[in-house]
């Protein structure tokens, strides 16, 4: 990839509404919004609640679905040379993820971001991706129709994130991306209601940033596949603790609501920070964390 910055799934939808303002093949990827075997409505409205430093969404995968993706969507996308396209995918069984691995395999897509984060409407509704056998499960599946990159999006609901990733890893994932959304509630006390219309969503933005940085340290050390890293990035800055920690590379998320330039603006400045610091290529700051 010519960047290191990856627009985050759910926040850049298919690139459209941004590629009028800014010329999509600059940015590293495209993680497009959260797609499904079929179309899905999402969840009722409010399904955005700001808190202090960040969001809390409950969008619940809002898509066209993967047929509708292929065919009018990533034409698009990929008439941008240069722009890395990531499928990202999910599934409410683990045998729909292995289909959705199987449909995207035959397309150009670039890779596919297992989406791990969804309910397993089999079990319970429990995420896939916060008990370690069912994770297993579906990289297991998705790994054996899968042609392209597979990079598994770990949640970070979970006790031991690095055990996820081992376990991805183990699995024939090629890289792993963290973090998603935390699970968080916010209340109306007037009402006595919370403000959520899903009545709990996934917080983002700055406020997650300390937990992701942690988190992607973590995975890093635990995993020798590449470690993509997010949560809270809205500066190049940001950008560069994660590479310390270990990324290889970054996605940007709700950054670009509040400043629709957010991943330009990250990139110009990764790339100021390096000029200033005699690095030269993004891997020579991967890692160098010096610890105390
Ligand atoms: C409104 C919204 C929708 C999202 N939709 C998806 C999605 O469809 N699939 C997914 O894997 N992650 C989704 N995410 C999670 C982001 O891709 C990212 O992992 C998370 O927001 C942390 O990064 P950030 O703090 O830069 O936003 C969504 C996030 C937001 C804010």
């Amino acid at each position: 990839m010519r960047s290191p910055v990856i627009a985050a799934s759910g926040t850049y939808g298919f690139g459209r509404e941004y590629g009028k303002y800014i010329p999509l093949s600059e940015l590293g990827g495209i993680s497009v919004k959260g797609l499904t075997l079929t179309p899905r409505q999402g969840n009722p409205p409010p399904r955005i609640a700001e808190t202090p430093s960040g969001i809390l969404n409950s969008v619940g995968l809002q898509n066209p679905g993967v047929h509708a993706f292929i065919r009018d969507e990533l034409p698009f996308l990929k008439a941008h040379p240069g722009l890395a396209v990531f499928a990202n995918a999910a599934g409410s069984t683990v045998e729909e993820y292995g289909e959705m691995a199987a449909i995207l395999s035959e397309t150009d897509v670039d890779g596919i971001e297992a989406n791990v984060s969804c309910p397993n409407v089999k079990c319970g509704g429990a995420a896939f991706g916060t008990d370690p056998d069912v994770l297993a499960r579906v990289v297991r599946c998705m790994r054996r129709q899968c042609k392209k990159p597979l990079i598994v999006k770990l949640s970070p609901n979970v006790t031991a994130i690095a055990l996820m990733a081992r376990i991805a890893e183990a699995e024939g994932a090629d890289g792993v991306s963290l973090i998603n959304t935390l699970m968080g509630m916010a209340v109306d006390i007037r009402t006595k209601k919370p403000i959520l219309g899903n009545n709990a969503g996934g917080l983002s933005g700055p406020a997650v940033k300390p937990i992701a940085l942690k988190m992607v340290f973590d995975v890093s050390r635990a995993v020798s596949i590449p470690v993509i890293g997010m949560g809270g990035i809205v500066t190049g800055e940001d950008a560069i603790a994660f590479f310390l920690c270990g990324a290889s590379a970054v996605m940007v998320g709700t950054g670009n609501f509040t400043d629709p330039f957010c991943c330009k603006k990250v990139t110009d400045e990764i790339a100021d920070f390096m000029d200033s610091n005699g690095y030269t290529q993004v891997s020579d700051m991967v890692g160098k964390l010096e610890l105390n």
